[in-house]
């Protein structure tokens, strides 16, 4: 049997996405709308999330595994949609790459914005909220403002097992959302890209008076104006998506498909 070929690329052309688990899948339903003739190629790095609470040497080796992963098979961008790999260590991957990375952040900016009670919440993980991009961002747009920084340790995990709408998953909510409404806060960032799928249940607690502010629509159209006339046309404008995990597959298939909202095929990250 000959080898494997090493200078096929199975995803030339492609967009590659990649989170700690599920979660970034909020950014990719972004970047679908966005551009929905790209052939995207989703990583779901679940055998090692959260990331959350690891440390920040763990978290830059699995960035740049991921990262370079996903270079050699081809792709032509790469999207980090996980805040917390973001913060941590996308100068690393910046330095590694020559494609265009694109990665999100807490959204502090357009919260500090628009907030009409002056006093915004920023829920994300510890190790986003212990980052010198969170105190830079504090530092650049609150100094008028109070904003709240709130780690959630366990809502990434009710995510990563699809439990959105529990009694448990409720109580976790209330645990770290209450003291904040306690505060006064009218603006919610969502700092962690897994966030998103618990939005309903958020605003439920919080009540419509609240702005929950995501970010992956920002990160959808950063990556458009990146793409530039790299950006695939074509009379078929329907392109792919490939799903990756280094979890347990049938369980991130199963996730996969309920968080997305169409039967999904999962693979093994090789
Ligand atoms: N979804 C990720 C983020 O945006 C990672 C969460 C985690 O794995 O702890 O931060």
């Amino acid at each position: 049997m000959s080898s494997p070929d090493p200078s096929f690329k199975p995803f030339a052309d492609a967009i590659g996405v990649f989170d700690s688990g599920v979660g970034g899948l909020s950014v990719l339903r972004a970047i679908r709308d966005a551009l929905p003739a790209e052939n995207l190629v989703y990583v779901a790095d679940s055998g090692h999330a959260p990331y959350g609470d690891k440390s920040e040497a763990h978290i830059t080796q699995r960035t740049l595994t991921i990262g370079n992963w996903l270079a050699s098979s081809g792709v032509k961008a790469i999207t980090v949609a996980c805040n917390t790999a973001t913060v941590v260590a996308i100068r690393h991957l910046r330095e590694q790459t020559h494609i265009p990375v694109v990665a999100i952040e807490p959204a502090i900016k357009p919260a500090t914005n628009t907030t009409r009670s002056g006093v915004v919440g920023v829920l994300a993980t510890t190790q986003t909220l212990q980052s010198e991009s969170v105190a830079r961002l504090c530092q650049e747009h609150g100094t008028d403002k109070r904003i709240l920084l709130q780690a959630c340790p366990g809502w990434v995990e009710a995510v990563e097992q699809a439990d959105l709408h529990s009694p448990d998953t409720e109580s976790l909510l209330r645990q770290f959302l209450e003291p904040l409404m306690e505060q006064g806060v009218d603006t919610l960032v969502l700092g962690c890209t897994h966030y998103p799928f618990l939005r309903d249940s958020l605003q439920r607690i919080v009540g419509n008076d609240v702005t929950l502010v995501d970010p992956a629509v920002a990160v959808a159209t950063e990556l458009f104006r990146r793409l530039g006339d790299n950006r695939r046309m074509g009379a078929n404008p329907i392109g792919t998506t490939h799903f990756f995990t280094t979890g347990n597959v049938a369980h991130v298939q199963y996730v996969v498909t309920h968080l997305w909202g169409e039967a999904a095929i999962v693979e093994a990250m090789a």
